[in-house]
């Protein structure tokens, strides 16, 4: 066992009545707005030049220890949202999600939302893909989501699940017109079993494939989150009958641990297009 040195002589004598000095501590204040050992979390550094999200730099790893009431995979999910830097970015810079960047490295590569554009997206809450549309110049944008979510400036939003039979016809209304993008960025929630998952993310992308080509304009683009092989079967033969070039994307800013992709689908064929059957 470490001996403590003894006090000096006096020492306490001369310290009586001033106010104690708390000895530093390395805690960083978390994402989630509290401060990790208040929460049983525990900080650590974090190595340097390892961070890549450039101005979301973290100083601190905040480990997360296990908790008798939480499930691992909430704890799992704690610690890669307390050390994610797009989550800590996200927060400093204004977004509503750190999937914010996500359509923002998408535009980046494929030059989908220009000045002007009228963007559709499905599956918008929080908003981050809203407040990026916006921000790339975007002049009209609408989104549906199921779930609630505050109004986010220069946008317009519907509280509606997409596959209800009212949806499509209750966003048209609101697109008012053609749209230049559709984005569909909506997951349902995973259950654990991979085949059940894959119909669902498939389903829609077949609902938001069948929106897009309904409003789209010609030369327009379609975005659409799949997962795992990409886009496969009968929505890859329609995306490559409906649009003159179809491409799968990663984003950097998504995790490199997700299976999610986009496949990015530009050169809406508009008038020409075909249903998938050869015209003789
Ligand atoms: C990954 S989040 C979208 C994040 C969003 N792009 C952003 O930037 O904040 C996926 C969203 O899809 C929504 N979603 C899934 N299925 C849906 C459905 N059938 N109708 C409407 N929204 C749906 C979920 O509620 C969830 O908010």
């Amino acid at each position: 066992m470490e001996r403590r040195k003894p006090a000096k002589k006096g020492a306490a004598r001369q310290n009586a009545g001033k106010p104690k000095k708390r000895a530093p501590t390395d805690q960083a204040t978390t994402a989630l707005g509290a401060v990790p050992e208040k929460r049983g979390l525990k900080s650590a550094p974090t190595p340097k030049n390892k961070d890549p999200a450039a101005s979301g730099q973290r100083e601190m790893r905040v480990n997360v220890k296990t908790a008798k009431k939480r499930k691992l995979s909430s704890t799992l999910w704690l610690d890669r949202q307390l050390n994610d830097p797009y989550v800590s970015r996200a927060k400093a810079e204004g977004y509503r999600s750190r999937a914010a960047y996500k359509l923002k490295d998408l535009n980046d590569k494929f030059h989908l939302i220009r000045k002007g554009s009228r963007v559709v997206d499905l599956g918008c809450a929080p908003g981050g893909w809203l407040q990026a549309s916006v921000e790339a110049g975007a002049a009209h944008v609408v989104g549906i989501d199921y779930l609630p979510m505050p109004h986010v400036s220069g946008s317009a939003h519907l509280e509606l699940d997409f596959l209800d039979e009212a949806a499509p016809g209750k966003l048209k209304e609101l697109l008012d017109g053609e749209a230049d993008v559709v984005l569909s960025d909506m997951a349902a929630p995973t259950t654990g079993h991979r085949q059940t998952d894959h119909i669902r993310i498939m389903a829609l992308a077949e609902a938001a494939l069948d929106f897009a080509i309904e409003v789209l304009a010609p030369g327009g683009a379609f975005v659409c989150k799949v997962f795992q092989g990409g886009a496969e079967g009968d929505l890859l033969v329609r995306l490559r009958d409906n649009f003159s070039s179809v491409k799968h994307a990663k984003p950097k800013s998504s995790r490199q641990d997700s299976a999610e992709m986009y496949v990015v689908a530009t050169g809406f064929r508009g008038n020409e297009k075909m249903t998938g059957e050869k015209i003789a």
